[in-house]
């Protein structure tokens, strides 16, 4: 499902990425629209924050920009079924597909901003238009809500197998972040909408650091991004069609087998592992040595006293030149 107005930005987008100068005319022939039409979408990119250079009465992208164009995606899915679900802007990817009624087909949604972005605890996702993943998918087990635990760690490493395609080096950060280099370059929320008859649709939004540079958007947080990394803009289209592909993966994994069958995986790319951290959760600081995770996918830290506690949930940090 796309709108035809997003259609031709794509369009529009897709004509401008070769970074010379299209005039305003011709852009408004090829996509059926007037001058004037043409001129309000490249205001609407401005709006976004998008650098468009304007000489004479001709356009030009300064950087390319990978829209998300569901055709394209479609093209490298290895199921040929899936249903997408693309957005200009949305408040949320994960509201949308709480919003919806028909929840029974597993489908995808994509927004290339949004303005009320959720992360975990409360806190707001940055979501700078047509540069990161903000893809959220509504997605139905069969089974009860109580055996859902560990799936923000199989989601993570989902996403850390893509990222060490693109030979990223990273590493998984419980529960639901990735890490490379120290630095945040991606995080998942879940949240889960039970039935009856044991089934359950889960809505797992996913945000991935993909084109965001610091030096356009400073905001305060350790976070990466892959072109940070890798030193060059990533195509989204390609990355979103490896990560689709990916998610369904380990999700179907993880429907017949619980997180069980990823514990050695997360453990052989945990970034806690042996740290000392501080652990909040339930309004309650724990400090410990992580020893590891169980079956269930819970945290395990060794306390001061020699006991073991696990945990669930919670807010970990890593504690710098500490004893337990
Ligand atoms: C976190 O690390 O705190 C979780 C971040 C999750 C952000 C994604 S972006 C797509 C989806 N829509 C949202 O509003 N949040 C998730």
């Amino acid at each position: 499902m796309i709108k035809a107005s997003h259609k031709k930005l794509i369009k529009l987008v897709d004509m401008l990425n070769d970074g010379a100068l299209h005039n305003g005319n011709d852009l408004g022939e090829a996509l059926k629209i007037t001058r004037s039409a043409v001129w309000k979408m490249i205001q609407k990119l401005r709006q976004y924050g998008i650098t468009v250079e304007a000489h004479g009465k001709g356009y030009a992208l300064l950087e390319p920009l990978y829209l998300f164009d569901p055709n394209k995606i479609k093209k490298k899915l290895i199921q040929n079924n899936m249903m997408l679900h693309t957005f200009e802007s949305l408040d949320s990817t994960n509201d949308y597909f709480k919003s919806i009624k028909n929840k029974n087909t597993n489908q995808f949604c994509f927004a290339e901003h949004q303005s009320k972005a959720k992360g975990r605890l409360g806190r707001a996702w940055y979501s700078p238009f047509g540069q990161n993943i903000y893809m959220t998918l509504l997605y139905t087990f069969e089974k009860d809500i109580s055996k859902l635990a560990g799936l923000s760690l199989a989601v993570g490493l989902a996403v850390s197998a893509v990222l060490k395609n693109y030979e990223i080096q990273v590493k998984v950060k419980w529960p639901n972040d990735v890490f490379s280099d120290q630095k945040k370059i991606s995080g998942n929320l879940i949240e889960v909408i039970a039935e009856t008859h044991g089934k359950c649709h889960a809505v797992i939004g996913i945000g991935l650091n993909v084109n965001m540079k610091h030096n356009q958007h400073p905001i305060a947080k350790n976070w990466t991004s892959m072109k940070e990394i890798l030193g060059r803009p990533i195509n989204r289209n390609e990355l979103t069609a490896d990560l689709i592909n990916h998610l369904l993966n380990y999700l179907e994994h993880f429907d017949k087998k619980g997180f069980c069958a990823f514990k050695e995986e997360w453990a052989a790319s945990s970034y806690l592992q042996d740290q000392i951290i501080s652990l909040i959760a339930h309004s309650e600081t724990t400090r410990g040595k992580v020893i590891g995770i169980d079956d269930q996918g819970c945290l395990q830290l060794q306390l001061q006293d020699g006991s073991t506690k696990s945990f669930s949930s919670g807010d970990a940090n890593i504690l710098k030149n500490t004893m337990l």
